[in-house]
């Protein structure tokens, strides 16, 4: 544990970049966008839409959405949208617990899911499917989702659909493509960063849920948090958690405008211009400046967006990547490509060693056998490397 988080008495990190239910704060937006959600358990509508820039809590709004709902909803959760319909159907299959024969078709896997969703009709489920990240989504995999989205029997739907994505997402359903599927979208709820005084209940409602609501934080500081982050809740997040190191350092039990200075200086952050936040070029300054924090959020929630590998971990350092197979069988081909030999069939669960990256493919290695899978596939995690003798230099 670091040792502001003792300096200070909290329990727990109060800002951690998680996407964690336990630190959900209610802002008047959250609440909306959680009652257009909610809205679906009421209706037959197919299809709801949460739209976001990155860190508006899209998916923390979505993890407290599933740890509430009834036992008669069942949901599938998908995160590495970047899927064919094949693969789509497969992963929700498996997703729902059904092993896929190998090499089904796309119609196969289709009826084979209409089956699944008639069954659960006839127990009086609900059947949701959740797909986070669904900016990258390809359009011809939208187009199947709205047809499975189609199917009902006596006039009732058997599946309903959230979509949550970056703003890229909305811009991508207005595709002439996608104009059915659009027509079938009753909801979609724009998040928005939050306003200063949320802004300020937000804070204290972290340090108070981390155990310690005695942390001052003078007025001046609260202007230069919010000019710094316009009321992003990540880049909060990431300025407060800096900030209280920052006072830890000088032994000072109170946030300053100086100590969110140095936090915003340390992170790279600019003043956001007061008239419209641009938060993806400072996100991206952070990720490559704050790496540490980095990949606490992607350890969990973001593999994908994560650095090729050969250029994170450079050998020697002290951190290993890792993969943890996702679907029920993966195989690890001789090199990154579709056509290439099958070397080893991969189960669900299995860790392999990640040791390089190319075209959507990772170089990977498991017990001493080297191949390439689809990135897809694999939940990435970092850990620090004990031992160094595996190196082969
Ligand atoms: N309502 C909230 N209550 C508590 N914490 C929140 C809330 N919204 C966002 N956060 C914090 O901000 C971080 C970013 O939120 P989240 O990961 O849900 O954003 P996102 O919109 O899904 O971003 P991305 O588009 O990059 O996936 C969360 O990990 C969480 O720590
Ligand atoms: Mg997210």
């Amino acid at each position: 544990m670091s040792s502001f988080i003792e300096f200070f008495g909290f329990r727990d990190n109060p800002f951690n970049i998680t996407p964690d239910v336990d630190f959900f704060f209610m802002s008047s937006v959250h609440q909306e966008a959680l009652a257009s959600l909610e809205y679906l358990l009421e209706t037959e509508e197919g299809f709801a839409v949460i739209v976001g820039e990155p860190g508006t809590g899209k998916t923390i709004t979505i993890k407290k959405f599933l740890s509430q709902l009834p036992d008669s909803v069942e949901y599938a959760y998908i995160l590495f949208p970047n899927l064919s319909p094949e693969e789509m159907f497969t992963a929700l299959l498996e997703d729902f617990g059904i092993e896929p024969p190998e090499n089904a078709t796309k119609n196969r896997l289709f009826s084979m899911l209409k089956d699944f969703l008639i069954e659960k009709k006839k127990e009086g489920k609900k059947v949701f499917v959740i797909i986070d990240e669904a900016q990258n989504l390809p359009v011809e995999t939208l187009e199947e989702l709205r047809l499975l989205s189609n199917l009902e029997t006596d006039k009732e739907k058997l599946i309903q659909i959230i979509l949550l994505g970056q703003p890229e997402l909305e811009r991508k359903l207005e595709l002439p493509q996608l104009r059915q599927l659009r027509q079938r979208i009753t909801v979609i709820y724009r998040l928005s960063n939050l306003k200063k005084d949320e802004m300020i209940d937000y804070i204290n409602y972290r340090l108070a849920k981390a155990g310690n609501s005695a942390v001052r934080i003078s007025k001046k500081a609260y202007d230069r948090i919010f000019s710094l982050t316009g009321g992003n809740l990540r880049l909060i997040n990431q300025i407060m958690e800096r900030a209280l190191m920052s006072a830890f350092v000088k032994n000072k039990h109170s946030i300053g405008s100086e100590e969110v200075d140095e936090a915003g200086e340390s992170l790279g952050f600019k003043t956001q211009s007061r008239k419209k936040l641009i938060i993806f070029p400072v996100l991206i300054l952070v990720i490559f400046s704050a790496l540490g924090f980095g990949y606490y959020y992607f350890y969990q929630f973001n593999p994908k967006k994560t650095q090729p590998a050969d250029k994170t971990v450079p050998a020697k350092k002290a951190v290993e990547t890792y993969g943890t197979v996702i679907p029920a069988k993966l195989n690890m081909r001789k090199s990154a490509g579709r056509d290439s030999p099958v070397v080893y069939v991969l189960k669900k669960g299995d860790r392999v060693k990640i040791e390089g990256e190319k075209d959507g493919w990772y170089r990977v290695r498991f017990k001493n056998i080297e191949g390439w899978v689809k990135k897809e596939f694999l939940e990435v995690s970092y850990e620090k490397g004990t031992d160094r003798t595996d190196s082969r230099e």
